[in-house]
Parts: C-alpha cells; structure tokens; sequence
C-alpha cells in the first residue's frame, strides 16, 4: 500500500476532527498531519477516541496557517500528497460582532497557506496527484428566495462578513489555479450537524439548552430555511473530491434536507419530550423564545448537488431524522466534553451574544 501523507488545517475543529475519524478509518494508507491553532473552536480532547490504530497515523501540529516558515518545514519533512483546508473562521454570529479576524484568518490565512504549498509545489517534486482542497460554504452564493438552487454557476453574493471572507478565500484559490496552473479544488457546502459541533452553532447549542432547561433563541420568525447535511456525507464527499475531483473545479455539496429552524426546534422539543423524558409531556416547546433577528440573515440555503452526484458518483447516505437523534445522543453521552468547551471562552461568547438570559 502506497503510503499518502495528508496535512489537514483546522482539524481540531467540528467537521476537521469527524473528517479525521472518517478518513484513517476509510483510507488505511493516509497519514495525517493535523495542523491547528487551538482556538476557542479547536479541541485536542476530541482525538482521546481515536482507535489505536489511527492514532499511529494521526500527528497532531500546533500552529497557525499564516505561518509560511512551518509550512515549509512541514512540507519539507512530509513531502504532502495533498492538503485539505478546514482552517477558519466559521461562526456568522461572530463576524458581526468581529469581522477583523475573519479576514485576518479566512482570507490573508488562506492566501499564506496557498502562497506557502504553492512555492513549495513548484520547485520540488511532489507527488503528481498533489491536490490543494479549499472547503468552502455555501453561504458565498449570498441568500435564495422560496424557490431555486444554488448551482456551482450562481454569482457570488455574500452577506455578512464570515460569508463575505470565505469568498475572497474561494477567489484567491481559484486565482491560485488560473494564474500558477497550482492544482486546486473547492468545494461549498451547506450546514453541517454531527458529533463534535461547537455549542455556538443552532443544532448543538438547542440541544445543550434543552438538556439544562433554558431558552431555546430562535432568530426572527423561525421561517429560515437550511439544507442540512450529515458531516460524515460531508467528510465522505470531501475524500471523493480530493481523490477525483478535477484541478480547477468547484464542487456544490447538499444534503437534499432542507427545513425551516422552527421545523428543527420543534423535532428536538418533541425528542426531549418523547425519548429524553425530562420535561412533563409536550412541554419543552414552550422554552422557544423568537429572538431579535440576525443582521443581513439569508431567508433560505438550497444546494443542487447534481454535479457531483453524476461526475463523481458521490451522493449523501444518512437520513436527517435518524443522523439529528444520533447527534442528540451523542451530546446527551458525552458530558465530559460539553462540560469542557462550555467553559472560558464559550461562556463569555453566549453572555456577549445573549447576555444574562440564555447563561
Ligand atoms: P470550526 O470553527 O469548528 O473549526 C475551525 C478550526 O480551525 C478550529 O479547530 C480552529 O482552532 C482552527 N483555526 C482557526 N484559525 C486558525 C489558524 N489561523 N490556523 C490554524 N488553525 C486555525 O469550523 P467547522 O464548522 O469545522 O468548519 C470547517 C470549515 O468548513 C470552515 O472553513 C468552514 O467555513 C467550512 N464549512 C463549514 C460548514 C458548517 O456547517 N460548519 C459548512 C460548510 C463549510
Ligand atoms: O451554510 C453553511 C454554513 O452553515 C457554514 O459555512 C457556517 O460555518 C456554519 O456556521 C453555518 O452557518 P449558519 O449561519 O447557517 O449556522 P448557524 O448554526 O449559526 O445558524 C443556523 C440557522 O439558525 C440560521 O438561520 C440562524 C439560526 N439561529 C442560529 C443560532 C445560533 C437561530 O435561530 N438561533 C441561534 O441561536
């Protein structure tokens, strides 16, 4: 077996660490080079899971993308068959409140880390089936009305600063490929839910209120639309991409699960009420409280995932409603690692966001 070397950046995030996971388990030849700044986002704790085995091939680097020195080195020692780039900035909450660091890691990161593996690309002799891929978002494409879908043709239109960042980001890498022939790949997703997603995000952080009896904030009237998908289609997506993707390409990546956030809200009161039993029947429903709205909110995310369905045969697996009950579970079994990011920073982030109510 031919050994791969990977380097993935932001792997100690949400989908960075269910991409891990996944990808040793799925591609016994990869080796894995975790390159992670370890901020509020970034949990070391999340490999302490790691079967054995992937241990061996999971090496964990701490250190920041806009570091062009110990990408050198990194890439000197590794000689990568590919990287793929997690590393960012994500949460749009955040980027209305801070959008300097969305730029600072989103856009001149990216930029650094292409510059870096683009250098290092062009004069030596890496593998040929070298691969740069950039996970992008959905959200660049800004917001759809009632009807239509994003295609990898629609115009950019971001609307708030994180969205704004991961299309600068996209451009630069596109910009990678035209000028420099470097051989780049972007994919742009839509929400993610799973194991491991940080408490700031909407599925994560209803699931924890419900289980401490708070409020659940739901922005506005609850009409907004998500197309949610399963992460580990995400990471499964991602590996075909990285493995036959074209160099040059962007690729849309949708779970066909489109709900409105009340939709959402609602089925995690009625698996409280039903499965968890805390709440006395039919009762947590009543801790939905409509919240002031976000500034510039997308009304609604729909991804038309046909082209990589027929050029690359990837197309998602899990069912929303079984892969929502086996993240609450997860959440509801891992008390020590909610107990651990709800610490520090997470707390001063929700009283920031929401003050005293929802603490
Ligand atoms: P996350 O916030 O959970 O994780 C981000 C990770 O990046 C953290 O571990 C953090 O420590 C690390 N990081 C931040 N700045 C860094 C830097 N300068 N150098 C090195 N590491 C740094 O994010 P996520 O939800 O896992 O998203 C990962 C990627 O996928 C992002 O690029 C995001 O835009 C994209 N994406 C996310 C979703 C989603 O629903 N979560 C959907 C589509 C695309
Ligand atoms: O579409 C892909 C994007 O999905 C990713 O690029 C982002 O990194 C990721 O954070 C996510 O962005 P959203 O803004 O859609 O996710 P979030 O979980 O913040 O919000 C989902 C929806 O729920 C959105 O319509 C806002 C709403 N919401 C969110 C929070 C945190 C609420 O109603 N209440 C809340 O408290």
């Amino acid at each position: 077996m031919m050994k791969k070397n990977i380097l993935v950046t932001g792997g100690a995030g949400f989908i960075g660490t269910n991409f891990i996971y996944h990808a040793l388990k799925i591609r016994p030849a990869w080796q894995i080079t975790n390159l992670d700044a370890l901020t509020y986002a970034g949990n070391p704790a999340n490999f302490d899971n790691l079967p054995d085995e992937s241990a061996k091939r999971h090496m964990f680097v701490h250190g920041d993308i806009k570091d062009k020195n110990l990408i050198n080195k990194l890439f000197k020692e590794k000689k990568f068959n590919g990287i793929i780039h997690f590393a960012a900035q994500s949460h749009v909450d955040r980027s209305i409140q801070d959008p300097e660091i969305f730029v600072d890691t989103n856009i001149v990161g990216t930029q650094r880390l292409l510059d870096a593996s683009y250098r290092y690309w062009k004069d030596s002799f890496l593998p040929a089936d070298f691969r740069f891929l950039h996970v992008s978002t959905d959200e660049v494409y800004g917001s759809l009305g009632k009807n239509g879908f994003f295609t990898e043709t629609t115009p950019y239109n971001p609307s708030s600063p994180y969205s704004a960042s991961k299309a600068a980001s996209d451009h630069l890498v596109r910009a990678y490929f035209k000028t420099y022939d470097f051989p780049t790949l972007i994919t742009n997703c839509s929400n993610n839910y799973g194991h491991y997603q940080f408490p700031e995000k909407f599925i994560p952080l209803m699931i924890l209120n419900l289980l401490e009896q708070k409020s659940l904030p739901v922005y506005g009237n609850g009409e907004n639309v998500r197309d949610w998908l399963y992460v580990i289609d995400h990471c499964d997506a991602l590996v075909t991409v990285f493995e036959m993707g074209k160099p040059g390409e962007t690729y849309n990546i949708g779970g066909n699960s489109e709900r409105k956030n009340i939709e959402i809200a609602h089925a995690l009161c009625d698996f409280f009420d039903k499965t968890v039993k805390i709440y006395a029947e039919n009762s947590s429903r009543n801790l939905i409280r409509f919240v002031k709205d976000r500034p510039g909110h997308d009304l609604r995310y729909a991804i038309d995932a046909s082209k990589i369905k027929e050029e690359l045969g990837w197309t998602p697996k899990f069912s929303f409603e079984k892969a929502l009950e086996d993240t609450v579970r997860w959440y509801l079994s891992n008390k020590k690692w909610v107990k651990s990011v709800k610490s520090g920073e997470y707390r001063k982030w929700i009283k920031a966001s929401y003050g005293k109510t929802y603490l």
